[in-house]
């Protein structure tokens, strides 16, 4: 069994390696030559990656592919994604397509409030609390006047603080619930900055508060932070267009738009159905949330607890058809940075804003909940025609070819013949052994 390792985020990147290479990998050389390959060459970039984290050892590329053809509110995008997935950026390409004949994607954001919460504990007669707190609220707020300083020029900042009772729910529990504007900071380091404030605040004013120290019951601070669910943040964004423009191939408009809506109705009521129907709008979303430096996992977190927020989790699309005209939507909360963090210190994010034209974190907003609807689109649309696996196994072919290390000619070959052949990896390898021999 390995050995604890004590000052290892003192070592250097090296010794890290030749410590885990020794106490993991058998002494492997292969493992730091598997490492080095991904170092970059210039030292500045690649101290920039090695001080994104701690013990960084190397980097791990992830594709960076674009989709072109967005119409957004009358303006045409190239949306960054990055991705693993084979067939993200094609369907996200094929949606786009589809739709910038139709009138394109219209989006608009409908809230931008964040939140966050100081959590307390108090076990003493709740009219206590409550007079405290609607006495000490005008120096809450004063106490991070510095923090905001900033951010309050700019026309963002501190909302407002609540008491909110949680008592019957858990025994002795209340917040500070606050809120937010952090305008193009998605804000996780200021709002988490001021709850700090108004909690060393909270507690200095309650230590000389009368009726907390004639019974000695004060309330107390559990801990301080951000919410990640954000359904005050929300955005909106639609597709729609006549019945007859949506025929396509031997399917008449109307057949797949009720198709396309029976598909939506399962989601909304099967949750089995609705976690697939969402992932796959989260593959359009998260490709794009982080190819702009952003927080996919706070994005993540926010929206499948949106999506259950009626107590059941369902689809976060919607569709009808109403007179003759099918309309598409998304409805989803987002919390973004167009500033801060990431966002202006990756060079290849910064390259991602300069092609989405420098957006606000409203206009990102906008720009990816339409590259989850689109994504939804494109795979609704698959499901209810050809079935999924034809685009898939088509993108996933050359993930296969790779696997055989297939060399460019029989790549081509194999990307040639596949295009009539039905793909499958048992198919592929036997393709190219075909070829080979
Ligand atoms: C695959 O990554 C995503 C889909 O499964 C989404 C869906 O089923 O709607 C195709």
């Amino acid at each position: 069994m390995a050995k604890p390792v004590t000052g290892f985020s003192k070592k250097t990147k090296t010794e890290k390696i030749d410590w885990l290479t020794k106490t993991y990998l058998s002494n492997n050389p292969e493992a730091l030559q598997t490492l080095q390959q991904y170092w970059n060459e210039d030292q500045k970039l690649q101290k920039l990656h090695d001080d994104f984290i701690e013990n960084t050892l190397s980097n791990y590329y992830l594709p960076f592919g674009v989709a072109p053809n967005f119409l957004i509110n009358g303006n045409l995008y190239a949306l960054p994604m990055v991705i693993e997935e084979s067939s993200v950026v094609a369907a996200a390409s094929n949606a786009a397509k589809f739709w910038l004949d139709r009138g394109g994607f219209k989006a608009q954001v409908l809230s931008t409030q964040k939140n966050g919460q100081v959590h307390l504990d108090y076990f003493g007669n709740e009219q206590n609390i409550v007079s405290f707190f609607a006495e000490v609220k005008p120096k809450l707020i004063e106490s991070v006047s510095t923090i905001q300083k900033n951010m309050k020029k700019r026309g963002g900042g501190l909302l407002d603080i609540e008491l909110v009772s949680k008592n019957e729910t858990l025994n002795g529990y209340f917040q500070l619930h606050c809120t937010f504007e952090t305008l193009d900071a998605m804000g996780a380091n200021f709002i988490n900055s001021c709850l700090e404030q108004v909690a060393k605040t909270f507690e200095a004013e309650a230590d000389s508060y009368k009726p907390f120290t004639t019974t000695n019951i004060f309330p107390e601070v559990v801990m301080s932070i951000l919410s990640n669910y954000v359904p005050e943040c929300l955005v909106r964004a639609e597709v729609s267009c006549k019945l007859a423009e949506l025929a396509q191939n031997d399917i008449s408009g109307e057949n797949f738009a009720q198709k396309f809506v029976r598909a939506i109705q399962i989601a909304q009521t099967e949750p089995r159905r609705a976690v697939t129907h969402n992932k796959g709008i989260m593959n359009g979303i998260d490709a794009l949330i982080l190819a702009t430096g952003n927080d996919f996992r706070a994005v993540e977190a926010g929206v499948h607890a949106y999506a259950s927020k009626d107590g059941k989790y369902t689809s976060l699309t919607d569709a009808k058809i109403e007179n003759g005209i099918f309309t598409f939507s998304i409805k989803i909360p987002l919390a973004l940075g167009t500033v801060g963090g990431l966002t202006t210190l990756h060079p290849l994010t910064k390259f991602a804003f300069e092609l989405l034209q420098k957006p606000s974190a409203k206009e990102l907003m906008e720009l990816v909940a339409v590259a989850g609807l689109a994504q939804n689109f494109a795979a609704i649309r698959s499901l209810v025609t050809t079935g999924i696996q034809k685009g898939h196994m088509k993108m996933h072919l050359m993930n296969i070819l790779n696997q055989v290390d297939a060399s460019e000619i029989e790549k081509k070959k194999a990307v040639a013949h596949f295009n009539d052949n039905t793909v499958s990896h048992s198919a592929v390898i036997a393709y190219i052994k075909q070829l080979r021999s």
